[in-house]
């Protein structure tokens, strides 16, 4: 019995020593593992005389009873303490500090994009997409283009092994937008166009356009005048003054080109506007009947007008870049300067 107190005095001073998980295995191990001081302690109970070896036996169960408990209850306490200790270090991270990491930017076209998209959803427009492979019927025929028509030159067409095609015009989408509505509408529809051009400043075989339809009963010029008038102004953030010239498109009729004043003069005159004063900036027109016929619109009761403007010259126009193939090409050095954060 004497033994076993000793033991229980060696374990109390032992579990002062205990600062980590590390210390506490290894009085665990010490005491209560194979070669441990309990275990051997039990295993001498046959030695013990018969009369005090159940006193022995209950001293021994008592003392590794208190010795198991102690162990588990420290092992949950040094547990909680570091979580209390993780939590307190993840404190000093000061998650405001500037790191390494380079910032990207939205593509100018998307922002010019999103910035179009938002006046005329508030003028009361919806938002449409439109398809990149698309019928030679949708892209041509459906817009008043039959085959063998001298228009169709006017836009060289990636074609595919299918009869299908890249679209080459937002105009694409009109019939089954159209179709879609089956009535009054207003929509517009950015999108990717496709054309087999010679590249140049001005010319890329991928670039993007923004279509947009009117249609209700009694639309005239007056109304697409207005709307032009309007977008232009909040995107230039100025007032700007357009002026339409007469122009061919066989899905208008009457067609025009729209011109604005210089965004860069004001309308003075300069490089950009060839010294005109005025930038050409936006196909449009009153809906052709036979574009109305063929998405079973009666053209007696409905007019609209569309347009089909050439985002990436606004783009251009926008950012002051010169060449059309900065806008697909991913040029870092380029894309840079416009640091609108994504
Ligand atoms: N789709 C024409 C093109 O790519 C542009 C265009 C002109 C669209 C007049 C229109 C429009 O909606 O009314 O050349």
């Amino acid at each position: 019995m004497e033994q076993i107190k000793i033991l229980e005095q060696e374990f109390d001073a032992d579990l002062k020593n205990v600062q980590d998980d590390k210390s506490l295995e290894d009085l665990r191990v010490a005491y209560l593992g194979k070669k441990g001081k309990i275990t051997l302690a039990m295993g001498m109970i046959r030695e013990i005389a018969p009369e005090s070896r159940r006193e022995f036996g209950q001293g021994i169960n008592a003392i590794k009873n208190k010795v198991e408990s102690t162990i588990n209850e420290l092992k949950e306490k040094l547990a909680v303490e570091k979580v209390a200790r993780d939590i307190a270090n993840e404190k000093a991270i000061d998650i405001t500090l500037p790191t390494k990491a380079t910032k990207g930017s939205l593509h100018p076209r998307t922002t010019l994009q999103k910035e179009i998209e938002d006046i005329f959803v508030s003028m009361g427009f919806s938002v449409e997409d439109g398809y990149e492979v698309e019928t030679e019927y949708n892209n041509f025929d459906a817009v008043n283009v039959p085959k063998n028509h001298p228009a169709r030159d006017m836009q060289d067409t990636f074609w595919l092994d299918n009869g299908q095609l890249l679209k080459t015009q937002t105009s694409a989408a009109q019939n089954r937008i159209l179709r879609k509505y089956n009535g009054p509408l207003k929509a517009i529809f950015p999108g990717r166009c496709f054309r087999n051009e010679a590249l140049d400043h001005s010319h890329e075989n991928t670039f993007f356009q923004i279509e947009g339809m009117l249609v209700d009963k009694d639309v005239s010029v007056a109304n697409l005048i207005y709307f032009m008038k309007k977008m232009l102004s909040e995107v230039f953030k100025t007032d700007i003054n357009i002026r339409l010239r007469p122009g061919f498109f066989p899905f208008v009729e009457p067609g025009f080109e729209m011109d604005a004043t210089c965004t860069f003069c004001g309308g003075k005159g300069c490089s950009t506007c060839k010294n005109s004063g005025w930038l050409e900036l936006c196909p449009c027109g009153m809906i052709h009947p036979n574009v109305l016929k063929l998405a079973d619109y009666d053209p007696e009761k409905y007019s609209g007008f569309a347009f089909g403007l050439g985002f990436d010259r606004l783009v251009m126009l926008k950012t002051g870049l010169d060449d059309i193939r900065h806008l697909n090409s991913g040029n870092i050095k380029v894309l840079n300067q416009f640091g609108v954060k994504a």
